[in-house]
Order: structure tokens, then C-alpha cells, then sequence
């Protein structure tokens, strides 16, 4: 049993979350501390608690985020300042980030900020974009920076909370750790045994009593830090019966400085191992310390520290290198095979010795993963070359290289032929061609990215070439490196993040009870940081509840001919299976067209389509009674990529394009593939249904963004009337638009199971990423006419969007993809055609931006096009192409309070964008192999649903006779602050301060047929619901205030409530049908700089400039605005989900699939909102523009920066106009449109002759 398992089932403290299961997101982090029988010492460590299996935990005393501090008791500093500084919005990563904070400020109360960037290597966050975080804890640092900009103007604020009011951190107030721990902890070791149902758990003391049970065990496992066995045993279905945990055995935890270097024992960690070599490369003299250098290098980007601070450096970790291990020699034959080492059963890992180098050696490594931080690599290679004495001739040459084979693969002809040679550009030459021929990779292997990975082997032996080219320039004083090399040499670093955020100050006079406009506090951070904050999973068990796993299909389409439960009825605490045919209602469902099933009868569509569920006493019994169920399939081919279509066909037309493409000077065609995205909401979903046993009643808690969904499907699955379900929603550890539909397939099964008991099911990221679809994948085709002044007069685009294996909301999506066709750009002759492609993959759904970003991403792309085509700076030809106030859309709406050219002037302004223009001139001037680039996006998003009846929501409002008022509305809380606007809009109606409002929940009992919470229209929507309540409470309370004008709040309500006056009432909001309500507009500058050799980039700046009207609440707004900015950073730059063509996802997990991370901050980020900007079509008249959604295509800006960088890197090699690229722009899409001599030699094989490992879908 893990940790997590057992603090959140076991003990009841549900402070720890669990948000992946494989050490890859950090919200389980705890602090393990222990007396450390080898440093004499306790230590304090983050660890991953899904990871850490109890057992190891003897002797630890292990502190959770619910035992540090407590709303109502006493706050940590750490709790607070995440809070305060607005760096918690669902709050589901929150108690992690807590954590790793806490754990880092126990071993160092004043840390820098490096220290502090490294702590949060492993904490993943989807909602925050990580800047307010850092800025909360950048205020326990010794250097405090709080901006880049401070204005003079007293309307323009840059601050949203006062550090000077945060708790002090006082180290003397922390737990200690327990005094007995310590005494047992100093007594003599002794063997441990846990028996668990199926494996035995061994903690010898001793070394001869681990080999005994070693050779007594032959087949059993070591086990240290659990992050490789732990992975095994939960997601490859490997059981271990037998575990020899040698965590303690003194001689595995030693280390021993020798006179060829230091010896580690087996058992050391990376944090120690880490700590141990910067020790030395202070003290010792520098040439003998190159390896030591290299491995802290690898150290800094190998997993996060809640990994290092466990995992042993054994394995496929970075000893990819030769080293000297006691008898053996670490070499290619170390490892025979994938995972595999020459050690024979009975023989364990005693230490590992890493040698110095000596003069004339140097050593350099490299590693090149699709993230930078906490990420697996796509090659790696430790490169080391001796020189004969005093010259540049090569006497020993040792290349090795992971990422090319299962195993570590050293290139021996290369390194035989450049024995003797030397280090001149002759020899660079002959390695190229050499590693080229050897270096080879089928095409089909696993993996995929056979010629980056080819070409990176060049790349990264050119870089270590430079390298010790300059570093023998430097020795032996020859003629140094000149700076156009030099930049390829070097290692990759990034500053410290810093930021700014611009808004407008309340006017002068605003009451200060009134909140309107002020930068308060999500109203549940605090909670949320303590871990007091309820979600769905949290809720205690019921006393006969039962736990529900699903069945899903292996096989993308298949007739189903059998299902064998035999096996998994044999699983202990299995209870029921549930299939099609237990569905007492209709197994048809859907959110807008009933054209899916419940689950699957006859057939499968999909691989994840959800075929039953099995229910067991426990999660784990359900889990694995579902895996050994069988299904016979009969295949059918399956359609995994863009093929056949959906109807409707949706087209918009304006103006008369023939007619257009004849009128311009020139007309180019292209097409633009921008791939899925996976939600990564922190929270997976999670329902927990209890039947209430009279009338087929029944209560859910969910997690969804669409109760009243929700209820009337469930209510359709089970056959009962709407009224007979009550669905209920706290709040969710985030949506992202993922949880508006496809949540509503869970609920159902765990309905359809619970008609006897409570069930709950909150699925594994992994069942949750195979299951449940994500944001569409598209491809635009087009057409453009332009005129040789950049001016574009036709347009003629398609869409083609994998809607996967039902309709789900793809028409609608679709449908926002062409009314964003062109996005803020004024075209004459514009038509647009999308269709919704039917694939055999779990069904594509709404995702922030709801097909939005997609189109406008299209049309970024002829954009770029044609000032390629035309030799125009991209911005001119941006510019000049903008819309005016009063244009209308190829939908016919006029464009009113059009502000993208107030947006666009400060964003210039603000970015100091000319000036950054010729920077970056000059900087691609003087490097060859580092490019920067820049970019200038705009963007128009249409705020309201476009099924028109969505538009519509409702609230109700409870004031009780002590003056509290109890608010509920149709939207639900998914961090994005809905709840904490609501309760603004309501004490600014009411006239009372946020503290006497208070909202529970979203249920489907206080207010009726809601929309789903999503199309940024949710403020709008409920906030005039809100306060027309409030209103309608109001004249019904104005009698009482006439009456007593001095009086208060409570004694007017008093008064109202004696004279009979109903103090409930309930508000209504629809607006009318036009496609957009209004746009909200923004403008985004951003710099990257990408290293050509390897495709790596970095985001050096962001300027937004986003107009949100007037803000009911800047620190919610801005905190929207940078969250989605670093999702559309995640979708355009990063996120690859990988598909297999039988139709399986292969990115299941944080593991492999890599969703921005801190260290992918822009270095300066700036954010303004938009000061004066009226909108009168929202809120108050109140001149609020929507922003969940709107800010996520700013992030279009990197890609386009990068696309600006790659052009110039190509202009090095001759090549200019127009170039095709896709999104996400990885590090491999980069490297491989910087084409070169490396890229020339590593050709990829001909479509069609071989079957590819991943399919682009
Ligand atoms: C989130 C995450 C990120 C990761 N990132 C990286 C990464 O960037 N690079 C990378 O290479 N790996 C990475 N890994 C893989 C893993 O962390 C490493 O392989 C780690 O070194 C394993 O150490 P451990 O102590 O946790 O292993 P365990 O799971 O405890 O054991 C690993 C293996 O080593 C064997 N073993 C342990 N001790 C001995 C001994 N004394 N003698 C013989 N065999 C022994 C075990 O039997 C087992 O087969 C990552 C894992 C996770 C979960
Ligand atoms: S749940 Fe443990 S790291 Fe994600
Ligand atoms: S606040 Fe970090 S995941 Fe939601």
C-alpha cells in the first residue's frame, strides 16, 4: 500500500492529493523526515506519497500538508503566501506545492531563488501558469524582486496584495520531529517483514543478511526509492511477491573518496550523490572533476526533487556513461537489454565508483528531453576524449548514446576511426558521416522521431566538438572559439523568472466594502491551501460504499463476441459487474445528439470505450478484477487520422472569393496541423453516487462543469424522472472544458452501479487520459490572395477536425472554428468550411477556446505566410490587415468597442517591441547556432454560446434572519473564481460586504436546467442572474430601509422577515441571439530563443496586453489570463499526445506527456489589462469582458516567435519564403526545420514503406 493510499483511506487526511499515481505531478507531496543512521542527522525530504510505499516508512516520521496549519487554528507562512499572492485557483495542486515549499524552508529558511525554482521541479500546476507561486514564494528569499515596471500613474496598479502583511516564517515554531523516532532510530538495526495480500516486504539490516535472502529469493526485487518497481507494479500489471528493501543497510549508504574517484553506495540517492560531487568540483581542482560536472548537469534535469530526494542512480539513469563499477565495467555490456543488467539474480549492486579525469581529458554530456525540466530523454549521451599529451591529437575517444536503442549504445567504429586524429574540422567531418551510418534507427521504432533522434547524434557530438574545441584553444592557447560558434557550446540556463501585472485602480471614492474591481482573494485559496478544501474524492466514505473500476475495449473497432468474467470474479472483494444490459433505463446517450452508448453492447469504437465496470470493496480489487476481465473482439479496420466526415458540413461565406483571388497580385496555398490536447485537469474525474433506497432517488456528487447535464442523462440512463436526481458540484480540481461532457458518461456507469449502494469511482490519470478525449486535433487547408503591399483580399479555408468516435459538442466547436477564421483581420472575400471527421478514437470534446484557437492558428499561418512570401516584417503586415471600429465579420456582426488597436499600440509599447526587433537582428547576426525570434499576435474572441439557448442561467439567493445570505447560481467553481465574482456582484447589489455571503455548492436542486460552465460566459451569465435576484431582494427590502435609513443590514431583514416578506428569490438572465454577445480582445509580443541544434527553445519575454473591461476582479482576471496563456504555451509548443495506428494512445501519464512546467515560464512576463475600455453588453453594463477562455491564443505568440527564430536559422543555410510548420512546435519540429548539414545526412525514410510507431491524427 502506498502512502497516499493510506493517509487518504486509512487515516482520513485527504489533505494529499493524488493527481497521477506515478511521481509525475507532485500533488501528493509529503515531508518525510528521518534520523539519518549514516549522516548522524535528520533529514527532511519531499517525497511523492503515491510513490512511497508504507512499509519504507519505519522509523520516518512523515508530516502532510493538514498537520501544518489549519484555517481556523494557525496558518503556515507557506499556506498563506501561495494563497494571499493569488498562486491557488482550483486548488488541487495546491497542498503539493505547500509541501514542497515547506519541506525546502525546513532545511533552509532562507533559501535563493534557484534553490526555490528547483523545489517545484516536480509540482505540476494547470491552472496558475506557476508565475504567482514563485512571486508568493519568492518572499521567503534572500533577494526579494517584485517586478520589472513601476508606474507613477495612480490609476495603474501593479501590486495585488501587500507582502508586508504575510506571517513571518519562524523556523522555532516548527513540528518537531518526535523524540522517540529519534531513540529508535539510533538502536541497533533489525530485520523487518510485512506480509501484504501478495507480496512480502523484506527490510534486512545487514549486507549478509540481504545477499542470504537474496540467494534464499533469487527471483525477488531491491527495492530503494520505488520509482521504477512502483511504476512497474501499478501500470505494466508486474507483481514482485517478494521485495528486499536495502534502503538502511549501512554499506549501500556510504561514500568513499578514493584516489580514482568517489564510491557510492548502491543505496545513496541522487539528492546525496548531487550533493556530494558539487562538494567536490568546489574543492578539487578543476580538470579532475569533468564527470562530476557532467552528472550534476544531467542531475539538475532528472526528474524533480520528490524523486531525486528517493531514487538510487541505478538502472537507466544517467550512469549511461563508462564508469568504473568494481569488477565491472559500466559499458555498453552492463546492459544487455531494455531495463536489463548483467547482474545475475543473486547478485546485488554494492557501490558505484565515479572516476576524476585527468589533464587532457574532457568529458561533457548531454541530454535532450521534450521538456527541460522532469523529463525522460529522447537522447542522451555522455561523450569523453582523451588527448595525447600536450596536443590535439585524440588518444582514447569513448561516444555513448541513449535514446537510440533499448539499451545504451556506444558508436565503435566512429570512436575507432578517430583515434590518432585531430580535433580539427576534418575530424568533425568524419565523425558526422561515421555516426550517421552507424547511428541508425529503423523507421518504425518505438518512439518515433527516428531522424531527430539520427540527427541529434550529430548535433550533440558538433556541440561536444565545439566544446573541447574551446577548451583546447584554452590549453594549449591556440586561436579561441569565435562567438558565432561559442553560443552552441552552451549548456542550457535560464534566469529567474520575473513579471509584472498592470491594472486599473478602483476610482477614487469607492466605498471599501465594496469589492467590485479590487484584487481579492479566490475565496477558497486559503482552504485550499490547507488542505480543508473538499473535493469530490474527499468525501468520507460511506459505510457500505463500494469502489468501481471500468472495463474498457483494447481494440479501436471491433465487434465485441464474448466477455469472460471468470477470472476477475475470482479477485478478492469483487462485488458486481455492470454491462449494457444491467441498464434499467437507455443506454443511448449524449450531450447535444444521442448518438452514443452508455456503455458499448455489440460493438467497440474506440480503444478506451467503456465496455462495463466492475465494483469491489476497494479501488485496487476493482482495478485489478477489471484488468484480467477478457473480451473476444472481432476486428474491423479502424480510421484513426482524418477520412470520413460527419454531417453537417458547416460553411460561412463572405463577399465573392473567385472574384477576390482574381484582384490579387498573388495567391498561396498551404495547410497547418495543430494536434490535441489533453485537459490535465489536476483533479480527474470523480463521481461518487449514493442511492437514497424510496422512489429511484438518487444523489451525485460530481465533478463536472455541467450538473444539470449530468442529472438528466443520469436520470435517462436509470430510467427515473429528472426530479428523482439530485446532482451536486463543491467545486472541481479544474474542467478546461474537459469535465462539460464527457464526465457525464462516469457518472452514468457509477449510477447505473449504485442502485443498491453508494459507488465511487475517481478514475487513475491514465483511465482518465484513455478515456475521456481532449481538445480536437484540426487541419486547415487554405488559400489566401494577397497584394504585393501584404494586403490580403480572399480567403479560402477548410477544417478538418478529428471529432473521434461520437459528435459529442464537435459541431459547435467546429462551427467557433470558422466564426474565428480570421481572427482580428478585416478580409474582403472570405469562405470557410469545416468538417467534423469520424475517427476511431475516443471522441474529441470542448477544451478552453472551444475551436477558437484552432482557427485563429490557421490563420496565423497565412499570415506568417504571406509576409514570408512578401519579405515584410510579420508585424507590418499584421497591422495593416487589422479591422477597424464598425467592420463587420464575415458573420455579418458589427464590430463595436473595438479596442485590438489600443491593445496592439500598448503591447508595442509595453514589450518595447522595435527596439527588441533590432536586438534580435543583431543577436542572429553575431550566433550561428543560437536564433532568437519575435512575434506580434492579436486575438478576437466571441463571447456567448453559439447554440443560442444556452445562453441563459439562474440563481437564488437566501438572506436568513441573522443577515447572512446563503447564494447559489447555476455556474460551477472550477478554480476559476466564478464563485468569489459571484460573491463581488452580489455584495455590490446588496450593498454588504463579501463576508456575509457565503455559496456552498452547485446543485441541481436550488437552481434548474443550467447550462454547462463553460464559453467564458459564465460571469456574464450568472452574474446577471445573481443580480437580478439581488434586486428583486432588494425592492422587497427598500420599504424597511426607508423606514429605519440608519438602521443595518440585519435590521432591515429582521423588519422584512417579522412583516412576512419572503426573503428567498430567485434571478434570471438570458441575452439575445446574436453569434456573439460581444469579443474580448488581446495582443501578445513574445521573444524565444531556440538552440538549432537541438530544437530546445526558451520564452526570453511575454507582453499581454488583454482587454477585460472594466475587472470585477483583477487578480482572478490576470491569474485567468496567465493560466491559459501557459496552456496555449503547453498546446503550441509542447503537448503531444502520441496515437499508435491501431488507434491507442501511447501518452497516458505525466510520464509521457509533458504539460508546461515552471521552468517553461517566459524569463519576463508582463501583463496589462486594458485601462478605460467600456463594454456595455456585460455585467453592471459593466463593461466586464469575459476571459476564461480569450487569453490562450496569446501563447500563439511563441509559436510564431519560434517560427521567426527557425526563418532566420534557415537563412543560414540559404533557404527563404514560406515554410510549413505544424503545432506543437517540439523541440523536434524545430530542430528539424532548421535544416542543415546534420539534417542532411539524417534523411527520413519514404512515407508509406514502413509502418510508423505514432500516427499524427
Ligand atoms: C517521475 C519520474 C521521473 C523520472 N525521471 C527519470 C529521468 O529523468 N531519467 C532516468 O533515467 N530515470 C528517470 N526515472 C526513473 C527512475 O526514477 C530511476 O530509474 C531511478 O534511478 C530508480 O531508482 P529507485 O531507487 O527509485 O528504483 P527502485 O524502483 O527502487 O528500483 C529500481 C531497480 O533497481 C534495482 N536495484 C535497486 N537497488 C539495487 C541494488 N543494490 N543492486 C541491484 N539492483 C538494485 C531494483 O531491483 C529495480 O529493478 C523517473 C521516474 C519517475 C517516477
Ligand atoms: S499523485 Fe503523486 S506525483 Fe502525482
Ligand atoms: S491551481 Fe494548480 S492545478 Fe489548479
Amino acid at each position: 500500500m502506498t502512502l497516499l493510499t493510506y493517509l487518504r483511506r486509512k487515516l482520513g487526511l485527504t489533505g494529499t492529493k493524488l493527481g497521477c499515481a506515478e511521481g509525475g505531478c507532485g500533488a501528493c507531496t509529503v515531508m518525510i523526515s528521518k534520523f539519518h543512521p549514516h549522516l548522524k542527522c535528520i533529514v527532511h525530504h519531499a517525497v511523492n506519497a503515491c510513490l512511497a510505499p508504507v512499509c519504507s516508512l519505519h522509523h520516518c516520521a512523515v508530516i502532510t500538508v493538514d498537520g501544518i496549519g489549519t484555517v481556523a487554528s494557525r496558518l503556515h507562512p507557506v499556506q498563506e503566501r501561495i494563497a494571499k499572492a493569488h498562486g491557488s485557483q482550483c486548488g488541487f495542486c495546491t497542498p503539493g506545492m505547500v509541501m514542497s515549499m515547506y519541506t525546502l524552508l525546513r532545511n533552509n529558511p532562507e533559501p535563493s531563488m534557484v534553490d526555490i525554482e528547483e523545489a517545484f521541479q516536480g509540482n505540476l500546476c494547470r491552472c496558475t501558469g506557476y508565475r504567482p507561486i514563485l512571486e508568493g514564494y519568492k518572499t521567503f528569499a534572500k533577494v526579494l524582486d517584485f517586478g520589472l515596471w513601476y508606474c507613477e500613474d495612480p490609476t495603474v496598479l501593479n501590486q495585488m496584495y501587500d507582502p508586508s502583511k504575510f506571517i513571518p516564517l519562524d523556523p522555532t515554531q516548527e513540528v518537531i520531529f518526535p523524540p522517540e523516532l529519534l531513540n529508535l532510530g539510533k538502536q541497533p538495526p533489525r530485520q523487518m517483514k510485512f506480509k501484504g495480500e501478495r507480496v512480502l516486504w523484506i527490510q534486512p539490516s545487514t549486507l549478509t543478511e540481504l545477499l542470504d535472502l537474496k540467494s534464499h529469493y533469487p527471483e525477488s526485487k531491491l527495492v530503494v526509492g520505488n520509482t521504477e518497481v512502483g511504476i512497474e507494479m501499478k501500470f505494466k500489471n508486474l507483481l514482485y511477491p517478494v521485495i528486499l528493501a536495502p534502503a538502511y543497510i549501512s554499506e549501500l549508504n556510504s561514500v568513499q573518496h578514493t584516489k580514482q574517484g568517489i564510491v557510492f553506495g548502491a543505496a545513496c540517492t541522487l539528492t546525496l550523490l548531487g550533493e556530494v560531487l558539487r562538494d567536490a568540483v568546489a574543492k578539487l581542482p578543476t580538470y579532475q572533476t569533468e564527470v562530476f560536472k557532467a552528472i550534476l548537469e544531467q542531475l539538475r534535469w532528472f526528474a524533480g526533487k520528490q524523486i531525486r530526494n528517493v531514487a538510487v542512480c541505478l538502472e537507466q539513469t544517467i550512469i549511461k556513461y563508462c564508469f568504473k563499477f568494481g569488477a565491472v565495467l559500466m559499458d555498453d555490456n552492463f546492459f544487455p537489454g531494455y531495463r536489463k543488467t548483467a547482474l545475475k539474480p543473486e547478485e546485488i549492486l554494492l557501490s558505484i565508483e565515479i572516476p576524476y579525469t585527468k589533464k587532457g581529458q574532457y568529458f561533457s554530456a548531454f541530454k535532450q528531453s521534450p521538456r527541460q525540466e522532469d523529463d525522460i530523454a529522447i537522447v542522451t549521451c555522455g561523450m569523453n576524449v582523451v588527448f595525447k599529451e600536450g596536443s590535439n591529437i585524440v588518444e582514447k575517444i569513448l561516444l555513448s548514446f541513449g535514446g537510440m536503442a533499448p539499451t545504451t549504445v556506444i558508436p565503435k567504429t566512429t570512436c575507432k576511426k578517430l583515434i590518432g586524429s585531430a580535433w580539427n574540422e576534418k575530424l568533425l567531418e568524419d565523425a558526422c558521416a561515421s555516426l550517421a551510418e552507424e547511428m541508425v534507427l529503423p523507421p518504425s521504432a518505438p518512439g518515433g522521431m527516428v531522424p531527430y533522434r539520427r540527427t541529434l547524434t550529430l548535433s550533440l557530438f558538433f556541440k561536444f566538438y565545439l566544446t573541447v574545441k574551446h577548451y583546447l584553444a584554452v590549453d594549449l592557447q591556440h586561436e579561441v572559439l569565435i562567438r558565432y560558434y561559442s553560443s552552441a557550446t552552451e549548456l542550457f540556463h535560464k534566469d529567474s523568472p520575473s513579471s509584472v501585472q498592470l491594472f486599473q485602480a478602483v476610482p477614487p471614492g469607492q466605498s471599501s466594502e465594496d469589492f467590485v474591481g479590487r484584487p481579492i482573494m479566490h475565496l477558497s485559496a486559503l482552504k485550499q491551501a490547507t488542505g480543508e478544501a473538499v473535493y469530490c474524492d474527499d468525501i468520507p466514505c460511506y459505510e457500505n460504499e463500494l469502489h468501481l473500476a471500468l472495463i474498457t475495449s483494447t481494440k479501436a473497432h471491433a465487434h465485441i463476441l464474448s466477455i469472460d468474467t471468470g477470472e476477475a470474479m475470482t479477485v478478492p472483494g469483487v462485488v458486481a459487474f455492470v454491462f449494457a444490459k444491467d441498464i434499467p433505463g437507455s443506454n443511448i446517450t449524449g450531450p447535444a445528439f444521442y448518438d452514443e452508448s452508455v456503455l458499448a453492447e455489440k460493438m467497440v469504437t474506440c480503444v478506451g470505450h467503456i465496455v462495463g465496470a466492475v465494483v469491489a470493496d476497494t479501488q485496487a480489487h476493482a482495478q485489478r478484477a477489471a484488468k484480467v476481465v477478457k473480451i473476444t473482439y472481432d476486428e474491423l479496420k479502424p480510421i484513426i487520422s482524418i477520412q470520413s466526415f460527419y454531417q453537417p458540413v458547416r460553411t460561412m461565406k463572405k463577399g465573392d472569393t473567385a472574384q477576390g483571388f482574381k484582384d490579387s497580385d498573388h495567391i498561396l496555398e498551404g495547410e497547418i496541423h495543430i494536434g490535441g490536447q489533453e485537459h490535465f485537469y489536476l483533479e480527474t474525474n470523480c463521481t461518487v453516487a449514493v442511492p437514497k433506497g424510496e422512489d429511484g432517488e438518487m444523489e451525485l456528487f460530481v465533478s463536472t462543469q455541467t450538473a444539470s447535464k449530468t442529472q438528466a442523462l443520469v436520470a435517462k440512463a436509470l430510467g427515473v424522472p429528472a426530479n428523482r436526481i439530485v446532482c451536486r458540484v463543491k467545486r472541481m480540481g479544474g474542467g478546461f472544458g474537459g469535465k462539460e461532457s464527457r464526465s457525464i458518461i462516469l457518472s452514468t456507469v457509477v449510477a447505473v452501479a449504485a442502485m443498491k449502494r453508494p459507488v465511487r469511482c475517481m478514475l487513475d490519470r491514465d483511465e482518465d487520459m484513455l478515456v475521456t478525449g481532449g481538445r480536437h486535433p484540426f487541419l486547415g487547408r487554405y488559400k489566401v490572395g494577397y497584394m504585393t503591399s501584404g494586403k490580403i483580399i480572399a480567403l479560402d479555408v477548410t477544417f478538418y477536425a478529428n471529432a473521434g468516435n461520437s459528435k459529442d459538442l464537435s459541431f459547435s466547436i467546429v462551427e467557433r472554428a470558422l466564426f474565428h477564421m480570421e481572427n482580428s483581420y478585416n478580409i474582403p472575400h472570405v469562405c470557410g468550411t469545416g468538417y467534423m471527421c469520424k475517427t476511431n478514437l475516443p471522441s474529441n470534446t470542448a477544451f478552453r477556446g472551444f475551436g477558437g484557437p484552432q482557427g485563429m492558428m490557421v490563420a496565423e499561418s497565412w499570415m506568417s505566410d504571406v509576409a514570408l512570401a512578401c519579405g515584410i516584417p510579420s508585424y507590418e503586415v499584421r497591422r495593416m490587415n487589422l479591422y477597424n471600429e464598425g467592420d463587420l465579420t464575415p458573420f455579418n456582426q458589427r464590430l463595436e468597442q473595438f479596442t485590438i488597436g489600443k491593445c496592439w499600440e500598448e503591447c508595442l509599447d509595453i514589450s518595447n517591441y522595435m527596439k527588441r526587433q533590432g536586438a534580435v537582428e543583431e543577436f542572429n547576426r553575431q550566433h550561428r547556432w543560437t536564433k532568437r525570434g519575435l512575434s506580434i499576435i492579436p486575438t478576437k474572441f466571441g463571447i456567448s454560446f453559439t447554440s443560442v439557448f444556452l445562453n441563459q442561467a439562474g440563481a437564488l439567493v437566501h438572506i436568513y434572519t441573522d443577515g447572512s445570505v446563503l447564494l447559489t447560481h447555476g455556474g460551477t467553481e472550477m478554480g476559476q473564481g466564478l464563485h468569489t465574482k459571484m460573491v463581488q456582484v452580489a455584495s455590490r447589489a446588496l450593498g454588504i460586504p463579501c463576508s456575509k455571503i457565503f455559496i456552498s455548492e452547485t446543485s441541481t436542486n436550488t437552481v434548474a436546467n443550467t447550462s454547462p460552465t463553460a464559453a467564458s460566459a459564465s460571469s456574464d451569465l450568472n452574474g446577471m442572474a445573481v443580480y437580478n435576484a439581488c434586486q428583486t431582494l432588494l425592492q422587497r427590502l427598500e420599504p424597511y430601509k426607508v423606514k429605519n435609513p440608519k438602521g443595518s443590514w440585519e435590521d432591515w431583514v429582521n423588519a422584512a422577515y417579522f412583516d412576512r416578506v419572503n426573503l428567498s428569490a430567485n434571478g434570471f438572465y438570458n441575452n439575445s441571439g446574436r453569434a456573439f454577445n460581444y469579443f474580448s480582445y488581446g495582443v501578445s509580443c513574445s521573444e524565444v530563443e531556440i538552440d538549432c541544434l537541438t530544437g530546445r527553445q526558451k520564452t526570453l519575454h511575454t507582453t499581454i496586453v488583454m482587454d477585460v473591461g472594466k475587472s470585477l476582479n483583477p487578480a482572478i482576471d490576470i491569474g485567468q489570463v496567465e493560466g491559459a496563456f501557459m496552456q496555449g504555451l503547453g498546446l503550441f509548443t509542447l503537448e503531444e499526445l502520441h496515437y499508435s495506428p491501431q488507434g491507442s494512445l501511447l501518452t497516458r501519464g505525466p510520464g509521457m506527456y509533458k504539460i508546461p512546467a515552471f521552468g517553461d515560464i517566459p524569463v519576463e512576463l508582463q501583463v496589462s489589462l486594458l485601462r478605460d475600455s467600456p463594454n456595455d453588453k456585460a455585467i453592471f453594463s459593466s463593461k466586464v469582458r469575459a476571459v476564461g477562455e480569450p487569453p490562450l491564443f496569446m501563447a500563439a505568440s511563441v509559436f510564431y516567435a519560434i517560427k521567426d527564430a527557425i526563418t532566420a536559422a534557415r537563412s543560414e543555410s540559404g533557404l527563404s519564403g514560406p515554410f510549413r510548420l505544424d503545432s506543437p512546435a517540439t523541440s523536434e519540429r524545430i530542430r528539424n526545420a532548421c535544416e542543415d548539414r546534420f539534417t542532411k545526412l539524417c534523411p527520413p525514410a519514404e512515407p508509406g514503406t514502413y509502418t510508423p510507431w505514432a500516427v499524427r491524427v
